[in-house]
């Protein structure tokens, strides 16, 4: 981190969840925060803990479906530190449930936001960083974006192309002394499960059993973020039932998808969450 003296970090979705942790995280090591989000309330509550966490903050209204909210988000970060080092694209929402049933409406719902948001958030801040002489993105996908299980559809589409998003920025952006790094981890304890839109109720049980399943706290992912940012490495994959899927599906990508076909006919994940 001695990268980034000015120690100046911008995060989407800071007002819940992921990326509130991350902002209390960075407060310890003494941080500046931008924090952003629609949840005007939640970024009010993240700021309290980030102050009382040795960080300071200052909140950006910044709703990642406008471009124009990032142009907005860069000029206050110009005018209040003078840029940025680390920018975070994080905010994000959930959607499980049959292809053929999905409404449009869903579709363009979560791309706007999971996937646009991140597009947006780069192509702001990449001239910004550049210019400063270098900087580093982190953006947050998830395993869903790897694993591709059956019934998730949207969100698993959003995911896979910010991971292909990632992967194309950390070649390109390396001239420019811009760092990459995404975030694809499997269910943790956040909010996300208040976004849920599904096609019927038995995928919104099983996406409720998953989060209160999990062992995995916020916490836990922002410290392997932090770590990653580091290192400079590209992938955050930290639990082991994500880091066996990632290995398996590069390793043996037929034989995964099998298990997939036979897992899904079977209803094994069912059983295993006792649906
Ligand atoms: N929780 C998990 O199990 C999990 C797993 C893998 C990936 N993720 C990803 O982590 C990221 C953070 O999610 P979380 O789990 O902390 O959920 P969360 O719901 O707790 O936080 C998401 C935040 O994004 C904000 N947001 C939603 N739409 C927005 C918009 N248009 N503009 C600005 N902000 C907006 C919400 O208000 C909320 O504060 C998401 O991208 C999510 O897909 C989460």
């Amino acid at each position: 981190m001695k990268r980034f003296p000015k120690k100046r970090i911008f995060i989407t979705g800071a007002g819940s969840g992921f990326g509130r942790q991350l902002s209390i995280e960075f407060a310890k090591m003494g941080w500046k925060i931008g924090a952003a989000d629609i949840n005007i309330k939640g970024v009010d509550e993240t700021i309290e803990l980030v102050n009382k966490n040795g960080g300071s903050a200052i909140a950006i209204p910044c709703d990642v479906t406008k471009p124009e909210d990032f142009e907005n988000a860069a000029k206050i970060l110009e005018q209040e530190w003078q840029g940025v080092d680390i920018v975070v694209n994080n905010a994000g929402v959930a959607a499980a449930g049959f292809m053929e049933k999905i409404p449009l409406e869903t579709w363009e719902w979560i791309i706007n936001i999971n996937f646009k948001g991140v597009i947006y958030g780069c192509r702001t801040f990449i001239p910004i960083l550049e210019k400063q002489g270098g900087g580093y993105i982190v953006n947050v996908a998830s395993n869903a974006g790897i694993t591709s299980l059956p019934e998730m559809s949207c969100y698993n589409a959003t995911k896979a192309a910010v991971i292909s998003l990632s992967e194309t920025l950390v070649g390109e952006l390396y001239p420019k002394n811009i760092g990459v790094t995404v975030v694809a981890p499997t269910f943790f304890k956040t909010n996300l499960h208040t976004s849920l839109k599904t096609t019927d109720a038995r995928q919104e049980k099983m996406a409720n059993s998953f989060f209160a399943k999990s062992k995995t706290t916020s916490e836990d992912i922002a410290k392997h973020t932090i770590k990653s940012i580091r290192k400079n490495k590209l992938y955050v994959i930290t639990q082991m039932d994500g880091k066996f899927s990632w290995f398996s599906k590069r390793m043996t990508p037929e034989f995964y998808y099998k298990c997939i076909k036979w897992g899904y006919k079977y209803k094994i994940m069912d059983k295993y969450l006792g649906m």
